[in-house]
């Protein structure tokens, strides 16, 4: 059936007018002033008289299938894809995480696997390159020709996903070559397991340590560090979760001597500070994630950043382990807290009630923040990220005059808790389509599971 939103104010990431939207099948085929159709077609209206109409948010960092410090992230494709629409997300972008001692191509399937059959809104993927050699580069190759067109590296968590200045090299070497953009998380690993050793020692166990063993200058020096080896090579980098001024400066630095870095940040860094993980009673632990969450006072800078769009996107890092029987494994040492804070939910409201409201950012960049850089930084643009004719009719038709108050109990992501507990938020998306198909109202899931594509990339030859 057609879709017809009338009445609507369409935002996009730099204009704002008043226009109907007609689409027909999965795709934008009309934008007009005012659209009447005659009673035989058959169309589903929406009336959107009052509320704006974005472009459908991508999420370009979420976890989902994530084996990750002895445990696994809890949502499945059913629970994130249902919580990331009810936010107003409707593509996602997910890292494909394998062990060091999995082949890529076994992982990239694995992954994929995950998603197919159960997910409500488009995804794809980051691959995550945590080993190279002559056997996994061939494998990369052929995942990049199936349309997976960025990679996914880590210069932390030791021992783990971390890979070497080695294999930093040569990925990004191959990604120059192939047209890969790459996604980096970004913390000096020896630094950060040395402070852990050395805070344990001293019998400092508690959350309110985690952010000490990997404080900015550690986050400094792995965007450096990534900064160099991108100038050397000629990649095109991006930095995943940018949490401080420390880090920022670096990679502005680098963009000042022509090295094509951007960055994203990531929503909780936004709105909660370091004191959260600092609480009572293990408390705490809901808040660690990595890089953690920094001094107040990095907020101004990263809001500062959005606006004047030296920061290009805001994604989550959605990555949910539940209080009780997960982050309760570090209870007498921190450094076995799973790392990550929940929130593909509530990205969009966030970023609305307290960038939009609070007048950090305007509409604008809301919808180039959280959904038109992600576009066209990992080449889904002008199919997702805009409103335009050929466009997919994601759209999110959004209530300004919702009031409402975040909760675990009715949040749709599977995770005991929320880190925003109580927090109130002003607007919520009411209508949310996926390729013309409405997959949500009023806050509530009431589309079709397997709705969602595999988004496939083409390489970008810079
Ligand atoms: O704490 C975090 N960020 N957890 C998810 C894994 C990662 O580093 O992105
Ligand atoms: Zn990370
Ligand atoms: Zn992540």
């Amino acid at each position: 059936m057609a879709l017809l939103i009338k009445n609507g104010r369409i935002v996009t990431s730099t204009d704002e007018l008043e226009a109907d939207i007609y689409c027909d099948g999965e795709t934008i085929t009309r934008i007009a002033p005012r659209i009447d159709l005659p009673s035989t077609v058959d169309v589903e209206t929406i009336d959107a008289a009052g509320k704006f109409v974005f472009p459908g948010f991508i999420d370009p960092h979420v976890h989902i299938h994530l084996p990750f410090m002895g445990t696994y992230a809890k949502d499945t494709y059913e629970s994130a894809s249902k919580a990331a629409l009810a936010g107003g997300t409707t593509t996602l972008i997910e890292m494909c995480c394998p062990s060091r001692t999995e082949e890529p191509l076994e992982a990239f399937e694995l992954w994929c696997s995950k998603a197919v059959g159960l997910a409500a809104c488009d995804y794809t993927f980051h691959m995550g390159v945590t080993r190279f050699d002559a056997s996994t580069e061939q494998q990369f190759r052929a995942i990049v020709n199936q349309g997976i067109s960025s990679f996914k590296i880590f210069l932390a968590y030791k021992g783990a996903f971390g890979i070497d200045d080695t294999e930093l090299y040569h990925t990004l070497m191959l990604a120059k070559e192939l047209g890969v953009i790459v996604t980096a998380h970004c913390e000096n690993e020896t630094a950060v397991f040395e402070r852990q050793q050395a805070l344990l020692t001293a019998g400092q166990t508690g959350p309110e340590y985690h952010e000490p063993s990997r404080p900015p200058l550690v986050e400094a020096e792995g965007v450096h560090h990534l900064m160099t080896f991108a100038q050397l090579t000629g990649a095109h980098i991006y930095v995943v979760h940018t949490s401080c001024d420390e880090a920022i400066q670096a990679a502005q630095a680098a963009r000042y001597h022509g090295v094509s870095a951007w960055m994203e940040t990531v929503v909780p860094y936004l709105v909660l500070d370091k004191r959260y993980a600092e609480q009572p009673e293990f408390e705490g632990a809901k808040y660690v994630m990595s890089p953690p969450l920094r001094d107040v006072r990095h907020q101004v800078v990263l809001w500062d950043a959005i606006r004047s769009r030296l920061i290009s996107t805001v994604a989550t890092d959605h990555a949910p382990f539940d209080f009780r029987g997960q982050k309760e494994m570090g209870r007498n040492d921190f450094t076995k807290i799973p790392n990550g804070i929940p929130s593909v939910e509530d990205r969009v409201n966030l970023l609305y009630t307290y960038g939009v409201n609070k007048g950090r950012i305007d509409r604008n960049t809301l919808v180039d923040s959280a959904s038109t850089q992600a576009a066209k930084l990992f080449g889904l643009y002008p199919r997702k990220g805009t409103i335009q004719l050929g466009s997919d009719a994601d759209l999110v038709v959004y209530d300004p005059d919702y009031r409402g108050t975040i909760s675990a109990a009715t949040q749709q992501m599977d995770v005991d808790y929320s880190a925003f507990e109580g927090w109130p938020i002003e607007g919520r998306p009411s209508v949310v389509t996926v390729r013309g198909q409405v997959q949500v109202r009023d806050g509530q899931f009431t589309g079709t599971l397997g709705r969602g594509q595999l988004l496939t990339r083409e390489p970008t030859h810079f």
